[in-house]
């Protein structure tokens, strides 16, 4: 890059959500940097073979719990061919898990009206291919959008409205922030819509450990990937090689911490920044938390967004619970 066009970009592109987010995070001590930059088209792919992994008990503890207890569910919430609910899922990716559930809601309801809402629209593509010619009598809306503006996309409907937040993507949040986006979404309900709520447990430190931290490395390059995409967005120059996977158990906080840490003192740079990194060896960049909860802990954010618990489905360990809460 030439030096005026280099100029040029450094406005833009440190003004850009990435450059703002990666400037804020490199300068911060202790160095940090948001999940969200995890899911770039190299990370979302990263991350569903992450859920396909042996030792990510997450994704296949769900979908039992959807297999074994999806019309119970719904059945809890009404569901029924003279009161429909229509189903809209945030961060719905490839919506893999949810069939189940809409599986269960054509049993119940004879059609289902279903708005997955994801930043991905490749992926929200293939969803409505797949679940439409898979399963019919639903009817697939998908709506592009973070979870912000996802949260905005959350329409009236003369009927009413279960919100599906699974995967314990809630955990990727600090709980205070967690509230608040609960908050966004009970604004946009009206009282007596649902909530269904992934949430992973709390467990054994060696499991938790295992599904962060896989035998294939596969979490591993989901998390320098995050490198990988600063290097091609902000022209740094991050050797992956140079930073080490590591993942944490924090028990205090209940929280998986996974972090890249730096195998020897070096300099990284980040022209579109304007900005020299320096790592002294073993310094670490924190990228994401993964909250474990239990029930008293999961209600302690549900409730305060506006909701009240109804029930809890779990499997046969107690690794994860899904969680069904009403709007107020
Ligand atoms: C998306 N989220 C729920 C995953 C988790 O388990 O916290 C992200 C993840 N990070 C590493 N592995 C999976």
């Amino acid at each position: 890059m030439d030096i005026l066009s280099s100029i040029l970009t450094i406005p833009e592109v440190a003004g850009s959500p990435v450059g703002a987010e990666v400037y804020r995070g490199l300068t911060a001590t202790p160095k940090r940097l948001s999940p969200w930059l995890f899911y770039d088209d190299a990370g979302s792919r990263l991350f569903e073979a992450i859920t396909r992994l042996p030792e990510y008990y997450l994704t296949r503890t769900e979908r039992g719990i959807f297999a074994r207890y999806g019309e119970e569910i719904l059945e809890y919430a009404g569901c029924a061919s003279d009161s429909a609910l229509t189903m809209i899922e945030l961060g719905a990716g490839t919506a893999a898990k949810t069939g189940l559930l809409l599986r269960a809601a054509v049993h119940k309801q004879g059609a289902v009206h279903y708005i997955p809402i994801d930043v991905s629209e490749t992926a929200l593509a293939e969803a409505k291919r797949k679940l439409e010619s898979e399963i019919a009598g639903v009817r697939v809306a998908p709506r592009v959008g973070d979870y912000t503006g996802g949260i905005a996309e959350i329409r009236c409907d003369e009927q009413r409205r279960m919100v599906l937040y699974i995967g314990s993507s809630i955990g990727n949040f600090e709980p205070e922030d967690a509230t608040n986006v609960l908050c966004e979404v009970r604004r946009r309900l009206s009282p007596g819509d649902w909530l269904l709520l992934g949430a992973d447990h709390v467990k054994d430190r060696q499991t938790l450990l295992r599904a962060y931290d896989d035998a294939a490395g596969i979490t591993a390059e989901f998390n320098k990937n995050m490198l990988v995409r600063i290097n091609r967005e902000l022209g740094a120059d991050f050797n992956p090689k140079l930073f080490r996977h590591r993942a944490r158990w924090n028990e205090p906080e209940s929280r998986i911490e996974i972090y890249l840490e730096s195998v020897t003192a070096q300099t990284v740079r980040v022209p579109a920044l304007d900005l020299e990194a320096r790592f002294a060896a073993g310094e670490t960049i924190h990228t994401e938390n993964s909250y474990k909860f239990t029930a008293e802990s999961i209600a302690e954010i549900v409730e305060p967004a506006g909701f009240r618990m109804e029930r809890c489905w779990t499997d046969e360990h107690e690794w994860f619970g899904v969680y069904l809460a009403v709007s107020q």
